[in-house]
Order: C-alpha cells, then structure tokens, then sequence
C-alpha cells in the first residue's frame, strides 16, 4: 500500500507540472483527490491492515494527499500568473506613442471680417445695432422713400412671406427703426451687420443670403466731409494705410446726394490691373446723406438735424482683403476653405 501510494503520488504531481490551464489542474484534482479517485480507493482498503499498520498508512495517505494538493494549488497560482503576464503584456499601452491629433474649429472668415469691421467702428465711436431679419414692407421699403409702386423697388428683388413681410434686403431699414426709437434726438451714431437676402441666382459673385453691414449717423451739422473722412478711415484701417477711396455719384431713394464709394486697387497701386478691370478702382460700398424726408420719416426736424448712411456688404470686403474668387466658398463649409483663416 505504501508503495502505491508513493506511486500515485509521483503520478500525480508529474500531471500536475504538466497542467497547462486551471482546466487541467482541476482534472487531476478530481481523478486524483475526488471521491471515486485511487486515494480514497487505497483508504477505503484500510480494514484489511492490522492496528500497527493502519495508523501508519492513514498519515501517509493524508500526507499524500496534503502534498498533491499543495502542489496543484501552487499550479494554479503559477498559471494564474503567467495568465495575467500574457494578458499584460498583450494589452500593454505605449506611453511614448503620440496622441491622435483632435481637429479643432476656426472662426468663420465673415464672423472674423464683421468683428474686424466692428472693432474700427466702435473706434470711431460708432456702436452697435441690430434689427429683424423678418421685416415690414413699411421699415424695408416705405420709411426708406420706396413707395410701393416705386421703380427702385426693382433694384431689389425680395422674398415675400406675405404682402406686408419679407426678408429684408438690406440693413437699411434698421436706419428707421433706431432713428424712431431716438424719437427725433440726436445723436445717432450705429453700425448694423446683419444678414440680408436676394433672389438672385447664385454665382460665383452673388448669394441670395449675404451680409452687409449698415452705418448710420444723425446729428446737427454733419456733412458730407464726414461721410468721406470716416470711410477713408474705416478703408486704411481695414485694407490698409497706403489705400484711399474716391467718392461717385450715384443714386438711391434714401439718401441725397448719393454716392458709390470705390477704394483704390490693392493689387496694381491704381495703375490698372485684371482685378480693378483696368480703372484702378474697387467698388466698396453705397453711402450718401439722409434724404431729409427719410429723417422725417423716422421723427427728426430735418432743419435741424442732418446725416449720412452707407451701406456695404461683408463677403466682398472679405473676398477683396482675403483674395477669395467665389461668393458661395462662405456658405458651402469646406473645412479645407475654412481653416486656411486660423489665423485671422
Ligand atoms: N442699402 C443699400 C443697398 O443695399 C446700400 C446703402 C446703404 C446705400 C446706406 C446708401 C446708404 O444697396
């Protein structure tokens, strides 16, 4: 008995170093430790061993069976341990690795050119104003010296939502709005960027949706020379200081006398190139002093109080300063066109 004993013991503890997985150790734990395995089968055979013996065999057998277990339960350990290397090893991170790069947003060209515009004209001691983008025929059109049957009205052509509403198609009418409010006081000195809308087919020079940005002033005695001096400013300050503008005549049914506002060509000096189509001038923007039945209008003595207005729109001031061809680049979002102005 001892001899078997021993043997089953060198076979279980050779089965036990070859164990390859918990699985496995827990096989021989059962084929030989279990209830049906050879160990209690020898223990079971006891009776037939006499008193001398019998005590002997039992330590064995329990020594045997301590050992078995020891060692299986160090096999375990042993295995768990390479497991967890393994899995370390196969889930391991590399610090030193660089991180994926996260693309971050820019701000939009125009919101960059309007900030710009704004930061000048607050300068100049302008603030800031604003009105619906939903507007009455009466703030669009009439309260501007557009009659309803007025052939300017043409030069417009708007998106009604009702006989009486539209999309406005200027900034302009916020030049009556603010004016009403100041309920014939002056000053009134405001800049007003806004959205403003067209049914124009789009091209690479036109947009139904653009932006312009109003300019308003309202006081006792402002003339014409101030109209030119502030624009001049706002042109070097805004394309710089070399550039100087020129003054057209024009017409517009708000504004008397009217004038289009050209600023001289950035790219050939003023000697003519492809871009000013030889002239050496860009056209800008519209401007002109309030016609006095427009101050009327809007509730302001028209013998005591003078002013002037101009209007001019964002994408082509930003399409001169930023060289840009196409109109529809402002609207389409393409984040290759978008993030060329980081840093702007
Ligand atoms: N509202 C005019 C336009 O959209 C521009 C303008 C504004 C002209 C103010 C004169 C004075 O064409």
């Amino acid at each position: 008995m001892r001899e078997q004993l021993e043997a089953l013991k060198k076979e279980a503890l050779e089965q036990a170093i070859q164990a390859e997985s918990e699985k496995d150790v827990q096989a021989v734990r059962v084929a030989y430790l279990g209830k049906k395995g050879p160990i209690t089968e020898v223990l079971r055979g006891m009776g037939k061993l006499t008193a001398e013996e019998r005590p002997i065999i039992g330590a064995l057998a329990n020594e045997v069976r301590d050992e078995i277990k020891t060692n299986l339960d160090h096999r375990s350990e042993v295995l768990e341990k390479e497991a967890l290397e393994k899995q370390l090893q196969s889930e391991s991170i590399d610090v030193t690795l660089p991180g994926r790069p996260s693309s971050q947003g820019t701000i939009h060209p125009l919101s960059a050119v309007v900030t710009e515009i704004e930061d000048i004209f607050l300068g100049l001691g302008f603030s800031i104003g604003e009105g619906p983008e939903i507007e009455t025929d009466y703030y669009n059109f009439e309260a501007l010296n557009l009659p309803k049957d007025h052939p300017a009205r043409d030069m417009q052509d708007s998106f009604y939502i009702t006989d009486e509403l539209l999309l406005r198609t200027q900034t302009s009418p916020v030049q009556a709005r603010t004016m009403e409010k100041h309920e014939g006081i002056g000053p009134v000195k405001i800049i007003v960027p806004g959205k403003v809308f067209r049914r124009d087919d789009d091209d690479a020079t036109h947009s139904h949706q653009f932006m312009q940005t109003e300019g308003l002033y309202v006081d006792k005695n402002v003339r014409m020379s101030d109209l030119k001096g502030i624009l001049e400013s706002f042109a070097k300050q805004f394309f710089g200081i070399d550039r100087s503008i020129r003054l057209r005549p024009s017409f517009f049914p708000f504004t008397e006398p009217s004038v289009e506002i050209d600023v001289s060509c950035g790219i050939c000096s003023g000697s003519g190139c492809r871009i000013c189509k030889q002239s050496g001038w860009i056209e800008v923007l519209g401007a002109g002093m309030i016609h006095p039945r427009v101050l009327e209008m809007s509730g302001f003595d028209s013998n005591e109080y003078s002013g002037f207005a101009f209007g001019m729109g964002v994408e082509r001031l930003a399409m001169l300063k930023y060289d840009i061809d196409d109109i529809r680049q402002f609207y389409t979002n393409d984040a290759r066109f978008l993030t060329q102005f980081k840093s702007v």
